[in-house]
């Protein structure tokens, strides 16, 4: 479905699932999504008709509720697949799952699941992908064309995204759940490197060394393996 404007492609999805009108697969997009939503109740600001904003709809029945950050890694390494194609410069997921490039986010993920019993009875994939914008109120966003120096084709790369997350989930769906969980973390910003993170309320010298099954970060502060989850860590630039 291809909206002129909405408010939230993440928020119509979910509507047109609860009235049955999105089986496994459909996809909403939007050329001027208004109220964004991003994660931790933040909103997430897009250029009208500069970016892509959509959201996808999954039904992963065959996935506990336990394993759903196996969703975040299909996603985010989908799109992190497809946006290296656009720049020599470094592409990386950000846990849980920003696509950055270089030291600047160019994407957000927000994934909505729904959970029956112990399985995954639905999940809203959402993605805002920063494609042709070239400015911005936070120093820390960035474009995909910024990084590739030329303007993007918006059809090209949605229809791109559409079959790198298609075959991503086919990986999890097909139980090649361990190639995921290498490519994630061959692809994870700042792996297995000491920087600064905001621990608590302290600045602490910390390095990220994996992701446990429930997707918290585990990270060695001091000789000490400790995990977190999104609250309770910041990275720090
Ligand atoms: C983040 O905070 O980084 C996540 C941002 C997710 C934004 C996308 S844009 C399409 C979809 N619809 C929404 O309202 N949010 C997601």
């Amino acid at each position: 479905m291809i909206l002129p404007e909405c408010p939230s492609t993440n928020t119509l999805a979910a509507e047109l699932s609860q009235a049955g009108q999105a089986p496994e697969g459909t996809v909403v997009i939007t050329h001027n999504q208004t109220s964004g939503r991003g994660q931790r109740g933040n909103t997430w600001e897009s250029g009208k008709g500069l970016n892509l904003t959509f959201s996808s709809v999954l039904h992963p029945g065959f996935l506990t509720a336990s394993r759903q950050f196996q969703l975040n890694k299909v996603i985010a390494l989908a799109v992190h697949d497809v946006v290296k194609k656009y720049t020599p410069e470094q592409v990386r997921v950000k846990w849980p799952n920003d696509i950055m490039v270089g030291n600047k986010k160019v994407c957000g993920i927000l994934i909505e699941n729904q959970v029956t019993g112990e399985k995954l009875s639905r999940s809203i994939a959402g993605i805002g992908l920063n494609v042709n914008q070239s400015e911005f109120s936070s120093p820390l966003a960035s474009s995909v064309s910024i990084h590739s120096g030329k303007a993007i084709d918006l059809v090209t790369m949605f229809e791109d995204l559409l079959q790198s997350i298609e075959w991503r989930y086919l990986q999890l769906k097909n139980k090649q759940a361990d190639k995921l969980d290498g490519d994630y973390l061959d692809s994870m910003f700042r792996i297995n490197e000491t920087h600064k993170f905001i621990v608590g309320d302290k600045e602490t010298d910390a390095m990220i060394v994996n992701v446990d099954s429930s997707g918290k970060l585990i990270m060695k502060i001091n000789n000490e393996m400790r995990s977190f989850d999104l609250k309770e860590i910041k990275y720090v630039y």
